[in-house]
């Protein structure tokens, strides 16, 4: 699989700048009882294992990565915290090694939208969560990026995002999906909720945060394999890129929507 981010320092800050703005957003309701066991899947670099472990100080968290390289980092981003209810460990959502049904809760986060079986990795993961146990699935949907003023050349930007995320197997679109998905891997009482960022002058931690370090940097990022694919020219892309930044000026404004699902064995 084509990692359409890569895995270079700058696309790892980009996930931590992420993960400090999104905390409250996307993780308020989340908390697992003590003595539960957590199945994290696709834990990157760990953006999102902090805040896990540390709201959930009692259970205990297995946190896998298909890259070594990510999770020794995220090792050591954990060593450095005291917190002990962590493990981590290379492993590949289609080749899990543990039992079926061998933990109480699994937790996804921004990994569904870069496979091209995310239905049977859901099914996969249902095979190793307990009965009764929950799965809580976040991603983003590209689609649901809209901003003042508006820009054709900034939408064209986003949509080269989406369409190398396409070619790459992964689908940039996939919050729209996540209730569809759950829904047909047999999960129960499954509930989703938009978690929208919506981000004006009057919010700069979110200017800086979401807009530009996150969303703005994200697209800025496949600048090079856009013009290589053809789908873009370097013009019309810095273009693009000048109008992202553009929102986020005194009067701009920038939406982005988030889709959380959580739903039972
Ligand atoms: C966008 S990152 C998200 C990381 C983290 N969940 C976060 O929110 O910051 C997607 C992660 O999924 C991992 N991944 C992709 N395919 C995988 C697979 N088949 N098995 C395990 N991890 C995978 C990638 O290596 C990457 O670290």
């Amino acid at each position: 699989m084509t990692y359409v981010h890569g895995y270079d320092t700058r696309e790892n800050e980009r996930l931590e700048d992420q993960a400090g703005t999104l905390v409250d957003l996307l993780h308020s309701d989340t908390a697992y009882p003590p003595g539960s066991t957590v199945l994290e899947v696709g834990c990157g670099v760990g953006a999102q294992t902090l805040t896990l472990a540390r709201r959930s100080p009692d259970a205990g968290f297995t946190s896998i990565d298909v890259s070594a390289a990510s999770i020794a980092e995220a090792r050591q981003k954990i060593d450095g915290t005291g917190l002990t209810n962590v493990e981590f460990q290379q492993a590949d959502i289609f080749a899990l090694p543990f039992d079926a049904e061998s933990f109480d809760h699994v937790f996804v986060c921004f990994v569904l939208e870069h496979l091209s079986r995310p239905l049977q990795a859901l099914a996969i993961l249902k095979g190793v969560l307990r009965p009764g146990g929950t799965i809580t699935v976040i991603e983003g949907d590209h689609g649901s990026a809209y901003f003042y003023p508006d820009s054709s050349a900034a939408q064209a930007a986003i949509d080269c995002l989406v369409e190398l995320q396409r070619r790459a197997g992964g689908n940039a679109l996939i919050g729209r999906q996540v209730f569809p998905l759950l829904v047909e891997a047999g999960f129960e009482a499954v509930r989703v909720s938009p978690r929208m960022v919506y981000v004006d002058s009057s919010r700069p931690e979110l200017v800086d945060g979401f807009t530009r370090k996150t969303f703005t940097a994200m697209v800025e990022g496949i600048r090079e394999p856009a013009i290589a694919a053809g789908l873009t020219d370097p013009e019309r892309f810095d273009a693009g890129v000048r109008d992202l930044y553009r929102t986020t000026e005194r009067d701009g404004v920038f939406c982005y929507t988030f889709f959380k699902g959580v739903a039972r064995k």
